[in-house]
């Protein structure tokens, strides 16, 4: 959802807050703007709806006066539509005030209602624009103090927000807060950087401090100073950041989706590097609080989306290794209800950016009622591990794409490095020898279906192109990746697509098949089951023998399904736990070939942010 990027120092900033926002591009918007403060300490703003591009064609007619104190903003529209009127920066102060905003400000009505009784009239239709009248009337109200004046508005706004302003009075300050939405600091030599994560600024410096809940920031170009609320100093904790801007680049792909595919042997295998010693799985994030696995009688593992899908598979996972009932509840539903927790629960998350506003909102509700919180993340700085007691990272690497893939990867290699950790912990993994064999021999695998399958699936896509439904069943583990395999269908190629249970098949579902529907069927391995094997074959001739077409995923050698599949996608043999990392990739090449084949941006699919910090 939107980017912010704020800059301070000797260089002129507005190339530099454009660039900002390329690299924040990927997290979904609809509009973009900047302000700078230029040599002679004027204030000059250019807004425009649609993509970056406009923005950049708009500045080309006609240049701000470049400063080199500046804020830029990408939008994705909550109150009001994307037009260049309610795009950010909104101005205040007789235009000497910009200010731009992440999140929902929830008293918004109410602060606009007693502004405008105080006189004060309303250009945009934006709960922002509000926050920017707020600093301005605080401004004049507290002497051209910017920092106390901003210190006044967070503390009257509620909900979810991240900040930043400037006023032509000041050049060479930036002020910024955040509560609930995430906003991170790159320090520079003679120069700072404010950005909603650190892509805003890694090309210009890989050295960072996270901010803290409910608080504010200043920087000039020699300085940075973090207090709370009130206004009481805070030290913010540094960090380096793992991955460098070629990292965050398409290179020589034609989508940074079909890179990051691509990128899930390294992903997997990242994320397994450190964590696997003498034979066993223990990771070095985790040292010393063994006390989060013993005495807890439930785990609940909370995310949204395609994280959820990767929760489902670490449910068995972590049931079957550390022998202790999992349940996994979307977040935005957990939280809405009376859950049974207490400290005997361990609250997993999983989120990829770290900042979903509906996971971190379960991960403080899990604490308020005092479970023990622990998070899957692959984002250093973020707001989720923050909040939570531990946090096992992901290194996925960035993920750019809106459509989540080499992430997924790598939080279902979480989840069995942290199932195996747990179960050593807990003394129900007496040797893990042969499941860490596996869980090593994963990214050679994942390569292998990469380089064997990805003709053969994009030609099936090509096939397909004109297909307006497409269905995807799985039993066991594949059951997630049924799931898994129709969002990603959806969010691309806006396809409808749905993932069922193959035992739910005759509950409902098959009433879906007609002759020609394509149908995807992951076939688990008989060497892990014969009987889900059989069940899942049976599955298969039951939707064959109303005429569906039928798109088999099985393992190399299984020879039992040929005569009742149009089409066999091989992936190699695998554990049952693992085997879910080789299914995925097929369908993810599908998807996004069939979304090629359309004509479609893989990378920014319509209406969709990639970081969703609003609830
Ligand atoms: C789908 C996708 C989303 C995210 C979901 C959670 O491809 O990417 O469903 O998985 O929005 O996002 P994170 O993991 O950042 O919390």
């Amino acid at each position: 959802m939107c980017g912010i990027v704020g800059y301070v120092g000797p260089r002129p900033s507005q190339d530099i807050l454009l660039a900002g926002l390329a690299r924040l591009e990927y997290r979904g918007y609809d509009s973009a703007g900047v302000a700078v403060i230029d040599g002679d300490g004027t204030l000059g703003m250019r807004k425009k709806a649609g993509k970056l591009s406009m923005l950049r064609d708009s500045l080309a007619e006609a240049a701000l006066p470049d400063g080199s104190t500046g804020i830029g903003h990408t939008r994705w529209a909550t109150h009001g539509g994307p037009t260049d009127v309610n795009a950010h920066p909104h101005l205040a102060d007789d235009d000497k005030l910009a200010l731009i905003h992440n999140g929902i400000i929830e008293n918004f009505a109410e602060l606009r209602d007693e502004l405008l009784a105080s006189g004060v009239s309303f250009r945009s239709e934006t709960d922002t624009e509000v926050a920017a009248a707020l600093l301005g009337r605080e401004y004049r109200e507290n002497g051209g103090d910017l920092q106390l004046a901003f210190r006044g508005v967070v503390n009257r706004l509620e909900g979810a927000f991240t900040l930043l302003a400037m006023h032509q009075d000041h050049p060479g300050l930036v002020v910024g807060a955040r509560r609930n939405s995430p906003l991170v600091i790159g320090l520079g030599e003679g120069e700072n950087f404010l950005g909603s994560d650190v892509a805003a600024f890694v090309e210009h410096t890989r050295k960072a401090l996270a901010i803290g809940q409910d608080q504010i920031v200043s920087i000039t170009p020699e300085a940075v100073t973090v207090t709370d609320f009130a206004g009481t100093p805070v030290e913010a904790e540094p960090f380096d950041v793992s991955w460098d801007a070629a990292a965050a680049e398409k290179g020589g792909w034609s989508s940074f989706m079909a890179k990051e595919v691509a990128e899930q042997p390294e992903a997997v295998a990242k994320t397994i590097l450190g964590r696997v010693h003498d034979g066993q799985v223990v990771i070095p994030e985790l040292d010393g609080l063994d006390e989060l696995f013993i005495g807890i009688n439930r785990i609940i593992i909370t995310a949204c989306g395609t994280a959820s899908y990767a929760a489902l598979v670490g449910k068995y996972a972590i049931e079957q290794w550390a022998r202790v009932a999992v349940d996994v509840e979307l977040a935005h539903e957990f939280r809405y209800r009376d859950p049974v927790i207490g400290a005997d629960t361990l609250v997993v998350s999983i989120s990829q950016s770290g900042e979903t506003m509906d996971t971190l909102m379960a991960v403080k509700y899990a604490r308020e009622r005092g479970a023990r919180t622990l998070s899957i993340c692959n984002t250093q700085g973020a707001t989720i591990p923050r909040e939570s007691d531990a946090v096992v990272y992901t290194h996925a690497g960035p993920e750019v794409a809106v459509a989540s893939t080499k992430a997924f990867s790598a939080q279902i290699t979480a989840l069995l490095l942290l199932g195996l950790h747990m179960g050593r912990v807990r003394g129900t993994v007496a040797d893990a020898s042969v499941d860490v064999a596996e869980l090593q021999a994963l990214p050679e695998k994942i390569a292998k279906v990469l380089a064997s399958e990805q003709e053969h699936v994009e030609q099936l896509a090509g096939w397909m192109a004109d297909t307006r439904s497409v269905l995807f069943l799985g039993r066991h583990v594949g059951f997630p990746i049924a799931l898994e395999g129709a969002l990603k269908l959806k969010e691309i190629s806006y396809i409808h697509a749905e993932g069922f249970a193959a035992g739910e098949l005759k509950h409902g579902p098959i009433a879906l098949i007609e002759p020609g529907q394509p149908v995807f069927v992951l076939l688990p391995s008989p060497r892990h089951s014969a009987l889900i094997h059989s069940k899942v074959v049976s599955n298969i001739q039951e939707i064959r023998a109303r005429g569906a077409r039928v798109i088999v995923v099985a393992e190399e050698g299984d020879v039992a399904v040929l005569p009742f599949a149009d089409e066999v996608i091989r992936i190699p043999l695998a554990g049952a736990m693992f085997e879910p990392l080789l299914s995925v990739v097929p369908l993810q090449i599908f998807a996004m070939a069939l979304a090629t084949a359309k004509g479609l941006d893989v990378d920014q699919p319509r209406n969709l942010a990639k970081s969703v910090t609003v609830e």
